[in-house]
């Protein structure tokens, strides 16, 4: 009897200690599988393949529709948040949200879902930690678990159960606009950070209120997909990993075995395709690898309409997707394609399940492992958000950290004659580039908006800021984006770097510095005076031909809205401990990874840092 056997019997077993009860009561029980079992019992098959759908708010025609098709799962995408995009404005969506699925006839609590991919970036004054490459550069997986600790408080306050996040990527060419998002290009690195994350986010019992859960992806090979030329541009994201299994399992796997060890709950399939078949319907990938042998015994969630796409036809998307193993469908629904919404999404799933097409186990494994979760959450006994938590979100405390991370996450790649630290004894400083004073610029994608945006997008402090607030009264700190040079100026510091971008649009074939920096850069330079130039950006850009005229090369990535972490550097209050998680290439012929030791030396090799 294989254990799903075992559980069928032990509902018979049960059945007659079946009362009328409601889900809540049912939470009552003692064993967690029992609970589950119990529930599931009571399902009708339009209840559990409710369950099995995730919808973007934005996408619900009527609210009502949480109770009518008995949606399990709810997601804010980027751009996904309610009109009042303040912490208690959320706090107030999820709960009216929450009250119309506890009407359903089980009292099914939703599971909601965001991308609190670093910080709880979708809402206005949290507290924004460095991306991901930034806090691989750290190489300290105690700041990177605590990180995601303070995180989980933020998102719980908000009444949030569940982040997309950490992904764990390994990413092989930098030219993907998602490449930020990866801790590293090295596996092992990866492993140890994404494994902190999903400790600090899930704690040691998820029934926690400070916890939320979980979720590693984009499984698998994301980080892994070719360059290629379509419709007259490079694309890479979503793209195919063509690589043989020792390869993908050696790279790109190792986090996730990380992560399952730190008891992820739920796993996102990826959009990539290996070796051209589409992760989101490969059995093999997600069920007799990540399910079976790994014994995955979270759910597996799609990407953002993942299930589409991997056939001709819309019907077997659904099948062979699930069939292969995912068990929750971010649909993610449309308010003009009647083809993309949920509804009809339910519809072909149902049919597809009454012709047989998809067997009743596969939907009863997909749902135990949801309400699983659900119980593991303590969603039927506290449904609704914990607002005493919302004093702490973007709270002193909580940005002192995001500043011991940016600090540790600065990379200085170049110091010639140990001009860093800046004294604090220079006279006039002269701060350029648009860059030194754009919040939103250092927050980068998946902050506030999907794309992330310039200008002060929520609260924080710019590296201008950041510097003025270091210095004494004597200094004098003036500041130009063009760099143009007042007279008696001692020492200037430009920042350059690259405007926000979240996953395709920061596909770059390129990796050029802008037209704007260079100008910044020229005219800096025609004022002779030495020079620091600090970069803000999600990856390493091509450097080679300037680097001689800077005295000093700071990596700062994409610290956050603590901008004052760059300062605590620059002048030397702390050390500059970061080191490269990713190689800096001297050129594109070094493009992708795995071509950089057959080529002459990187500009600088991973793990990095200035003597
Ligand atoms: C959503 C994002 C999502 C993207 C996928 C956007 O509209 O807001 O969260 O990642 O679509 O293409
Ligand atoms: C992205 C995911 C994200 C999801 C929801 C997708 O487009 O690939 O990383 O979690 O959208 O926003």
């Amino acid at each position: 009897m294989n254990h799903f056997d075992t559980m069928k019997t032990l509902i018979i077993m049960i059945l007659p200690i079946l009362s009328l009860c409601s889900g809540q009561q049912v939470s009552n029980e003692t064993s967690l599988d029992q609970k589950v079992l119990l529930l599931l019992s009571r399902m009708t098959l339009d209840e559990k393949i409710g369950q099995m759908v995730q919808v973007d708010r934005r996408y619900l025609s009527n609210d009502n529709d949480i109770k009518q098709y008995h949606l399990g799962s709810l997601l804010s995408g980027g751009n996904g948040g309610p009109e009042n995009n303040s912490p208690t404005g959320w706090a107030d969506m999820y709960d009216q949200y929450q009250r119309i699925a506890l009407e359903t006839r089980l009292s099914i609590p939703l599971v909601y879902g965001v991308d609190a991919v670093h910080g709880h970036n979708n809402v206005s004054g949290t507290t924004i930690f460095p991306h991901n490459i930034g806090l691989g550069c750290t190489g300290d997986a105690d700041l990177v678990q605590r990180i995601a600790k303070l995180t989980a408080v933020e998102v719980a306050a908000t009444g949030i159960d569940w982040t997309f996040s950490p992904c764990v990527t390994v990413p092989q060419d930098i030219r993907w606009g998602r490449t930020y998002e990866g801790f590293s290009e090295n596996p092992e690195l990866t492993a140890e950070m994404g494994k902190a994350a999903v400790l600090g986010y899930q704690g040691s019992d998820l029934k926690d209120p400070l916890t939320i859960m979980a979720c590693a992806k984009h499984f698998l090979g994301d980080g892994g997909t070719s360059w290629k030329t379509g419709d007259n541009k490079y694309i890479i994201d979503r793209g195919d990993t063509r690589i043989d299994e020792e390869r993908l399992r050696q790279i790109h796997l190792k986090p996730y075995i990380a992560a399952l060890q730190a008891g992820v709950g739920t796993v996102m399939a990826s959009y990539n395709s290996w070796n051209g078949f589409k992760c989101h319907g490969h059995k093999y990938l997600l069920t007799d690898l990540l399910k079976e042998e790994l014994g995955f015994e979270g759910f597996i969630i799609s990407d953002w309409a993942g299930h589409r796409g991997i056939s001709a036809n819309y019907k077997t998307d659904i099948i062979a997707s699930i069939n292969a193993g995912l068990d929750m469908i971010m649909v993610p629904g449309s308010l003009e394609k009647e083809e993309d919404s949920y509804e009809h999404f339910l519809e072909v799933l149902k049919e597809s399940i009454l012709e047989g097409s998809i067997k009743m186990d596969r939907i009863d494994d997909a749902v135990r492992r949801i309400l699983r979760i659900k119980f593991q959450l303590d969603l039927f006994d506290k449904p609704f958000a914990d607002r005493s938590l919302l004093p702490l979100v973007g709270s002193p405390a909580h940005r002192e950290t995001a500043r011991e991370a940016v600090r540790k996450s600065v990379v200085v790649l170049k110091n010639k004659d140990s001009i860093i630290p800046l004294s604090k004894r220079t006279q006039n400083i002269h701060v350029a580039g648009s860059a030194a004073d754009d919040l939103g610029m250092q927050c980068g994608g998946w902050t506030i908006s999907w794309q992330g945006d310039h200008g002060p997008i929520t609260a924080g402090t710019t590296i201008l800021e950041g510097i003025r607030a270091t210095v004494s009264d004597e200094m004098k700190i003036s500041y130009s984006a063009d760099g143009i040079v007042p007279d008696g100026t001692d020492v200037g510091i430009v920042v350059i770097g690259e405007s926000p971008y979240a996953e395709g649009h920061g596909d770059d074939a390129e990796l050029n510095l802008s037209a704007n920096d260079l100008m910044t850069l020229k005219n800096m330079k025609s004022a002779g005076i030495p020079t620091v130039v600090i970069m803000i950006s999600g990856r390493p850009l091509m450097v080679t031909e300037y680097l001689h005229d800077w005295n000093a090369f700071m990596a700062a990535w994409l610290p956050g809205t603590e901008g004052q972490g760059i300062a605590d550097i620059l002048f030397g209050d702390y050390p500059a401990t970061g080191q490269l998680s990713y190689t800096w290439p001297r050129n594109l012929d070094q493009l992708p990874l795995s071509k950089t030791n057959l080529h002459d030396e990187p500009l600088f090799p991973f793990g990095y840092r200035a003597p």
